[in-house]
């Protein structure tokens, strides 16, 4: 499939077996819109569950200077990802594949970004905002997209709980983008 962003055209292959596999999720197009200025030269960006790379090759693609890691606990999502980067020329994002608390290490980041596995279950979710936390530097921003009816208020709650604040820069289809600061 083909996805247009800010005069680039990008390219994705996708498969049976990973997320959105006929066209990019309307939540995730949420969240794109939310990042696309917000990325600046320098930052370290985390695409959290990347699947076959929307987030990150957009991200990796809107701001070369950035760099961005990208991971998912699919061999599948991951090869894919990896193919999608080679085929739009992205040379500032590497996919590493894994479930996220072992496969990341003990990087930080400034910008952590997920359209996360809501099939998962509320402990996996709250796993990745806690891990999400302690991953940040100081100031870095966490930004999660939730259908509003799957939950988005309860998962607002507990970003409100653990960082302390929650703002809410798109929304749209049904979809809500929340953000939290670390401070
Ligand atoms: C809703 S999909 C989003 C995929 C992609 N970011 C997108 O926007 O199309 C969530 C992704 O999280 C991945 N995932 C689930 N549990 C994970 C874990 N423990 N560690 C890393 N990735 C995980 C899934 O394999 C899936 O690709």
């Amino acid at each position: 499939m083909r996805y247009e962003v800010a005069g680039r055209n990008l390219v994705f292959a996708t498969d049976a077996g990973v997320f959105s596999k006929d066209r990019i999720d309307r939540g995730t197009r949420e969240l794109l819109k939310a990042l696309t200025v917000r990325i600046r030269p320098g930052q370290r960006v985390l695409d959290l569950g990347c699947g076959y790379g929307p987030i990150g090759i957009v991200l990796g693609a809107l701001e070369p200077d950035a760099h961005v890691t990208m991971v998912d606990i699919n061999q599948r999502a991951c090869d894919l990802a990896r193919q999608n980067l080679a085929a739009n020329g992205i040379a500032n994002a590497e996919v590493v594949c894994g479930d996220f608390a072992e496969a990341v290490g003990e990087r930080t980041f400034d910008v952590i970004v997920t359209n996360p596995p809501i099939r998962a279950g509320r402990s996996v979710l709250r796993s990745m905002i806690d891990w999400a936390h302690a991953h940040l530097v100081p100031g870095g921003e966490l930004f999660l997209v939730v259908r509003t009816r799957q939950g988005a208020a309860s998962l607002r709650k507990y970003m409100d709980a653990v960082f302390g604040n929650t703002d809410e820069p798109e929304k749209g289809g049904g979809f809500r983008v929340i953000r939290s600061v670390r401070r």
